[in-house]
């Protein structure tokens, strides 16, 4: 066999970049739309910040950027030299998304090539500062742009969002393979909208119930913990001001203080 040939059909060695400017990167990720991700991103990201940790997002939904709504966000980026892009700022928190860059109304007619190098300058060419915590709000599925993480960018662990919806759970497990082959480390399984808490004190498990726990028993992972379905979660997504930067001490932001500290202590960060 040629040389020529040889070449083209030995593996690709991808090489990690670490995104530069954070002490750690971790992924938020889910194998289904419209689980939680995003809003389990910033919750998180302020949860972190409380905590006492410096903190920025990067929102790597290409099609579908949520963080300049819940951040209530919508300047551009300065660019320095022309090349480097420096992160928005919301409540301490450093962030990038590409709806910074694009009209809130145009939708992202982009083939699999622009996205790749969509998410190459928001890993490569953004100017994080001194962060502890970056947190990548990740699109759905197990597409380019996870693969493009995967392979290319250094990531130092994951975190899986689900609902405990069988329908969820079915994807949940492709997406912990997806991660297990590409070796990046699974910190663990959190349960969104795990349940609804009425006003007379009683609980409806409108998903069903365990699902996301016994998924990571079946797997071997952490399981982080329940985030009950609530009204004022959403509302202060809405309204761009997370409720853990908001009202850090209710119960369900001191559930995110909890998977805070478990993650923080996962990498003996104190
Ligand atoms: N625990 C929750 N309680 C109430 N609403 C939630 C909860 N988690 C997410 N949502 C709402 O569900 C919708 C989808 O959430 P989002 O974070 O955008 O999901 P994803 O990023 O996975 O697509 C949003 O309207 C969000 O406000
Ligand atoms: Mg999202």
């Amino acid at each position: 066999m040629s040389e020529e040939i040889k070449n083209k059909f030995t593996p690709k060695k991808f090489v990690k970049n670490p995104i530069k400017g954070t002490k750690c990167t971790l992924m938020i990720s889910s194998a289904k739309g419209g689980v939680g991700k995003s809003t389990f991103a910033v919750n998180l990201a302020f949860a972190l910040q409380n905590i006492g940790k410096k903190v920025g997002i990067l929102d790597a939904d290409i099609y579908g950027p949520s963080l300049p709504k819940i951040l209530g966000l919508n300047e551009k980026p300065k660019n320095e030299g022309g090349k480097f892009l420096v992160p928005l700022e919301k409540f301490g928190v450093q962030c990038i998304s590409i709806g910074f860059l694009v009209d809130e109304n145009t939708p992202m007619i982009w083939r699999g090539p622009m996205v790749i190098s969509a998410i190459k300058t928001l890993t490569q060419k953004v100017l994080w500062k001194d962060l502890d915590f970056l947190i990548i709000d990740m699109p759905p599925g197990t597409g380019d742009s996870q693969l493009t993480f995967a392979q290319e960018i250094k990531v130092d662990g994951a975190i899986i969002i689900s609902t405990p919806q069988d329908l969820a759970l079915a994807d949940v497990k492709r997406g912990i393979q997806m991660f297990d082959k590409t070796g990046i480390k699974i910190l663990g399984l959190v349960d969104n909208m795990s349940f609804f808490k009425g006003d007379d004190g009683k609980i409806y498990n409108i998903f069903g119930e365990g699902g996301v726990q016994k998924t990571a028993n079946e797997f071997k992972k952490e399981f982080l913990g329940k985030i009950p379905l609530n009204n004022k979660l959403r509302e202060s997504a809405d309204q761009g001001q997370p409720l853990t930067h908001k009202d850090p001490k209710n119960e369900i932001s001191l559930i995110f203080e909890n998977i805070a500290k478990k993650i923080n202590s996962s990498f003996n960060k104190d």
